[in-house]
């Protein structure tokens, strides 16, 4: 079997029934120059800003830096000797992609076994990604119950200016500071060339500052840094995820369209939204551990390609569980939707059989014998076969298995797919200005009322 990805489109073709894919070879293929070109630094005409287009050959760009990726090893090394829990703290492109991984290729009750069943890597907690005073004091107070206090922080802020993330860091360091004098050996950070994040760092001492690079921005940031000192940490292979990505990159840059994952997903999203007014994506996950990795694409398409009045809206269904909330509307609702299968073929573990018994009181011996991954298998055969007779679009990702190598496959095609759907249409995929109005905003807001609260306090001075 290959190693690599596939993707078949062949259901929602039939569907579209409109022979669009051959009319899109010039555009795709312009685009993927286009992008590039953008990535080399080459490009005689750039249409974009900002551009951050750096994360196309990110991948085999860090394989060949032996002396950055010993440092992210050594750092993760001595993580794992050092804390038994780990809190990453980070929000959007700075901790989606870690997070992902971690459902990806971890334990799924990673954080319940022993430190042995770990393999020795710590407990793993995600912070400052909201302002949510329930989740941060429940996690400083089990912190604070740890017998011996053996705990790190992974800090991660391109900006290192995201409120969230900031006030998260603050807080965390008043408690390790509370327990520790060389609070900078507990703490790693990834952050960009100029931001404060780096200043405060130097002033704690810390000797693990990561850089991510300018021309990288934060959702498509997951193979520097900021997905490779988590992922080293708990343990994933980050040579095989950056041998996967660089795969990816290099297979995209010669295939055709029809042989080519990234053009090919890439077109049938356009194809799905300009000819059939298909402006839902979901992307139906049939494992519990990719729902991360479909929230990662979620905001990768989101703030990639949601500006202008344009673009379509991601989802993420995890099936089969959502096929008994979802599915009634995916199959009847609207046609509005293009559902996108993300298929393992192999499984990670050794599969479950469906046990007989002598009662046979619930029906069930038609089943015994059979697998868990058997049943998988015909719930999503039978799922693309009602979808296609009711006339719903569906296409098909196959990773033959979930490791780091299909990982970093995955996550590349990913990027490079938005990446070019958005050269393709017009639609700058990088930058966040919409975002950036609500920071402001917010800015304005809490800056409003320290000036009342000052006012107040003046007047009730004697
Ligand atoms: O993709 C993006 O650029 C965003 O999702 C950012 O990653 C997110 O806003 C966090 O920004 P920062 O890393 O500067 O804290």
């Amino acid at each position: 079997m290959s190693d690599l990805l596939q993707y078949d489109a062949s259901a929602a073709d039939a569907i579209f029934a409109d022979q669009q894919r051959p009319a899109l070879v010039e555009r795709l293929t312009a685009a993927r120059e286009a992008l590039f070109a953008d990535a080399a630094g080459d490009s005689t005409a750039t249409r974009f800003s900002p551009l951050d287009a750096g994360f196309v050959n990110w991948p085999e760009r860090l394989l060949h830096d032996e002396k950055e990726l010993e440092r992210i090893e050594t750092t993760a090394t001595r993580f794992r000797k050092e804390a038994d829990d780990v809190i990453l703290l980070g929000i959007g492109g700075s901790a989606m992609g870690p997070r992902a991984i971690f459902s990806s290729l971890c334990d799924p009750y990673h954080n319940e076994r022993t430190g042995e069943a770990r393999r020795q890597a710590p407990r793993f907690y995600f912070e400052g990604d909201n302002l949510d005073n329930n989740t941060l004091v429940a996690l400083l107070e089990r912190l604070a119950q740890l017998p011996d206090q053996r705990w790190h922080l992974v800090v991660t802020s391109k900006s290192g200016g995201t409120v969230e993330t900031a006030v998260a860091l603050r807080i965390f360091l008043a408690s390790l500071e509370s327990h520790r004098d060389d609070v900078g050996r507990a703490l790693a950070v990834i952050t960009g060339e100029e931001s404060p994040l780096r200043g405060l760092a130097t002033a704690l001492q810390c000797q693990d500052i990561f850089t991510i690079p300018e021309s990288v921005g934060g959702r498509f940031s997951v193979l520097t840094a900021v997905g490779m000192l988590p992922s080293a940490i708990m343990g994933v292979d980050i040579r095989r995820l950056l041998e996967g990505a660089a795969t990816m990159t290099a297979h995209c840059r010669e295939a055709p369209l029809g042989e080519n994952p990234v053009l090919d997903h890439a077109a049938t999203g356009i194809i799905a939204e300009t000819q059939h007014e298909t402006t839902i994506r979901v992307l139906s996950v049939w494992s519990r551990g990719l729902e991360s990795l479909g929230l990662w694409h979620d905001q990768l398409l989101s703030e990639s390609l949601g500006k202008d009045g344009r673009g379509a809206t991601p989802l993420t269904a995890v099936n089969t569980r959502d096929l008994h909330s979802r599915g009634q509307q995916h199959q009847q609702g609207r046609r509005d939707k293009l559902i996108t299968n993300l298929l393992v073929e192999e499984p990670q573990v050794t599969p479950l059989v469906v046990p007989p018994r002598p009662d046979d009181l619930d029906d069930l011996n038609r089943l015994a014998g059979r697998t868990i991954p058997e049943l998988l298998d015909a719930a999503v055969t039978g799922t693309n076969q009602a979808y296609a007779e009711d006339g719903r679009p569906t296409a098909d990702i196959r990773l033959p298995r979930l490791d780091e190598f299909g990982l970093g496959q995955l996550m590349q095609m990913l990027m490079l797919s938005t990446a070019i759907e958005g050269y393709a249409t017009g639609i700058n995929p990088f930058g966040q200005p919409g975002v950036e109005a609500y920071k402001r905003h917010m800015q304005n807001e809490l800056d409003r009322v320290a000036d009342d609260r000052q006012i107040s306090g003046a007047e009730d001075r004697p």
